[in-house]
C-alpha cells in the first residue's frame, strides 16, 4: 500500500525545509549577545533529539564569558570564531553507556545539529567544530570530570554583514543514496591500499595504514571530486589557508616569474587559492588565469580573492579535465605549476600539455616538495603515514627527476632549492646543494621547435 500523504503539501513545512537547507556554517561572527533565554531555548530544542536507550547522556557547557571565550580560541590555535562568537556550547558526554556502535557519539551530534537548526531558524549562525585544541586544556577551562568525554564545540553568534554567504557545494543525492544495495560512482570512491579488511580502530588521523598517497594510483576524476570538495573545510575568507610550515618559501617560488611578466599567465591547481592571491598581487598588468579541476575549488578561490583583494579584478578561472589545460596552442605566456606535479597522476603528461599551450619562448615554473630532502624524510617516515590531506594525496618527487622532465621540453634558464629544514625555513640552495632543498623550483623556456 502506498501513503500518498505528504505534509511537506503543507507550505510551511515546505518553507520551514527550505530555510533549514539553507543554514551554512560562519566562521566569521560579530561581537553581539545572545540574550541568554535565547540560548537556553536553542539548548533545550537540542534535547529533542533522540539519544540512545534515551540516556540522554549528553551534556552540554555554555560559554559566554569573554576571557573563557578568548581563552577557547587560544587553545584552539587558529579558531578565530571562538572569541568573537556569542556562545560556544561545548558538546560532552559521560562515558560507560552506549558506546557500541558509537550511540553516544550518534547521541551528542543529533543534538548538537538540532541546535543548529533552532539558532539558524532563530536568525543566528553556528559552525560545529570538532577541531578545538588540546582536550586536558579544555578539561581545566571547563572543570570536567574524566569521566566525561569532550567531543566537540559548536560556535553561535550572528554573521558579520561580509562573511562568505555561500555555502560548502553538496554532492548531488544520486551520488551519495543508493536504494535497496550500494552503488556509488567510481570517482567519489577513493582509493585505499588493498586489504581483505578495514577494521575501523586499525585507522586514525595519524596512523592510517591505507591511505593511498600515491596520485598514479588515483584517477583524475578521483582526485578532483575529493578535492573539489574538501577545500571548504574552512570558509573562504581573506587569509584563509596561509601555511605556517611553508614559511616564506612562497615568496621564493615567485621569485623566479621573470619582473614585469605580462601577457597571458596561468596558474595551475592552486586548490584554495592561497598562491593565486600572491601572484595577483605580483603580476597586477598580467591576465591571470586559474586552471582548476573542479567548480568546487574555483568558486572557492573566486569568493576567496573577492574578499581577500576586493579592488582587483579576480582572475579568470578555467575547469581542466584531467590534465587536458583549457587553453588553444601556443596561446598562453607562461605556466606556474606551485607544488603541483606531486598531487597529479600523470604529471608528464601535464608538462606535455604546457609545452603545447605556451607561446614561442614562453616560461614555465615549477616547485616541487622534494623527496631527496629532509622534508623527504619526514614525509616518508611520518606524514604519509597519516589520512590524506585535503588538498589531496601526494608524493614528493626527487628533484633530478622534475629537472628531467622540465629538460624535456624546456630551456632550463634558473633553479634552486628552497629550505634546508623539514619545515618552514625559505633557504636558497643553489649549485651543488640546489636539489637537496625541501623545495625545489625550476624555471624552464620553451625551446624553439626546429623546422
Ligand atoms: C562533526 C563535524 C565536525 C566539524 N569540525 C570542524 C572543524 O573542526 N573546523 C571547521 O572549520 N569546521 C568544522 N566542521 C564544519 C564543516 O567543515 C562544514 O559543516 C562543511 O564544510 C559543510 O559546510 P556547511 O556547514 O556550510 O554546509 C565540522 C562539521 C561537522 C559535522
Amino acid at each position: 500500500m502506498m501513503i500518498d500523504h505528504d505534509d511537506t503539501q503543507d507550505r510551511t513545512a515546505r518553507d520551514i525545509l527550505a530555510r533549514l537547507a539553507s543554514r551554512r556554517s560562519c566562521r566569521d561572527f560579530e561581537d553581539v549577545e545572545i540574550p541568554r533565554p535565547v540560548l537556553a531555548e536553542i539548548l533545550a530544542d537540542g534535547i529533542e533529539a533522540p539519544s540512545s536507550c534515551n540516556h540522554q547522556n549528553w551534556h552540554f557547557i555554555v560559554v559566554t564569558d569573554p576571557e573563557r571565550r578568548r581563552l577557547a580560541r587560544r587553545i584552539s590555535g587558529g579558531n578565530h570564531h571562538f572569541e568573537q562568537c556569542s556562545a560556544l556550547v561545548y558538546l560532552t558526554f559521560q562515558k560507560g553507556w552506549t558506546h557500541g556502535n558509537f550511540s553516544i557519539v550518534q547521541s551528542v551530534a543529533g543534538a548538537c545539529y538540532h541546535m543548529m537548526l533552532s539558532a539558524h531558524l532563530r536568525g543566528y549562525d553556528c559552525i560545529w567544530n570538532a577541531g578545538i585544541g588540546d582536550h586536558a586544556a579544555l578539561r581545566e577551562m571547563l572543570t570536567l570530570p574524566p569521566i566525561y568525554e569532550l567531543q566537540g564545540a559548536l560556535a553561535i553568534g550572528k554573521a558579520r554583514p561580509s562573511a562568505p554567504a555561500m555555502k560548502a557545494p553538496r554532492r548531488p543525492a544520486e551520488e551519495v543514496v543508493s536504494w535497496e544495495t550500494f552503488s556509488r560512482p567510481a570517482a567519489s570512491i577513493y582509493p585505499a591500499r588493498p586489504a581483505d579488511d578495514y577494521p575501523f580502530f586499525a585507522i586514525s588521523n595519524t596512523a592510517n595504514p591505507f591511505a593511498e598517497w600515491n596520485p598514479r594510483n588515483w584517477t583524475w576524476d578521483q582526485i578532483a571530486d575529493f578535492r573539489g570538495y574538501a577545500v571548504w573545510a574552512k570558509s573562504p575568507l581573506a587569509g584563509v589557508y596561509v601555511s605556517r610550515r611553508q614559511g616564506e618559501a612562497q615568496e621564493a617560488e615567485h621569485a623566479l616569474i621573470p619582473a614585469g611578466q605580462c601577457g597571458t599567465v596561468v596558474e595551475v591547481m592552486p586548490w584554495g587559492g592561497t598562491s593565486t592571491v600572491r601572484l595577483r598581487e605580483r603580476l597586477p598588468q598580467a591576465d591571470l588565469h586559474v586552471a582548476e579541476l573542479s567548480e568546487g575549488n574555483i568558486s572557492f578561490i573566486r569568493e576567496r580573492m573577492r574578499r581577500e583583494m576586493p579592488d582587483v579584478p579576480v582572475p579568470g578561472f578555467d575547469l581542466m579535465v584531467g590534465p587536458s589545460l583549457p587553453y588553444e596552442a601556443g596561446s598562453v605566456d607562461c605556466v606556474i605549476l606551485p607544488q603541483v606535479l606531486e598531487h597529479m597522476p600523470d604529471p608528464e603528461a601535464v608538462l606535455a600539455e604546457v609545452a603545447r599551450v605556451l607561446a614561442p619562448g614562453g616560461t614555465v615554473i615549477a616547485s616541487i616538495r622534494n623527496m631527496e630532502s629532509a622534508y623527504g624524510t619526514l614525509w616518508s617516515d611520518e606524514e604519509s603515514r597519516a589520512q590524506i590531506p585535503n588538498q589531496g594525496p601526494f608524493t614528493p618527487i626527487p628533484a633530478a627527476t622534475v629537472r628531467d622532465w622540465i629538460a624535456g621540453h624546456f630551456d632550463i634558464e634558473e633553479e634552486y632549492g628552497i629550505g634546508i629544514e623539514a619545515t618552514s625555513d625559505a633557504t636558497i640552495l643553489t649549485g651543488d646543494d640546489a636539489q637537496t632543498g625541501r623545495l625545489y623550483a625550476i624555471r624552464g623556456r620553451l625551446r624553439p621547435v626546429c623546422a
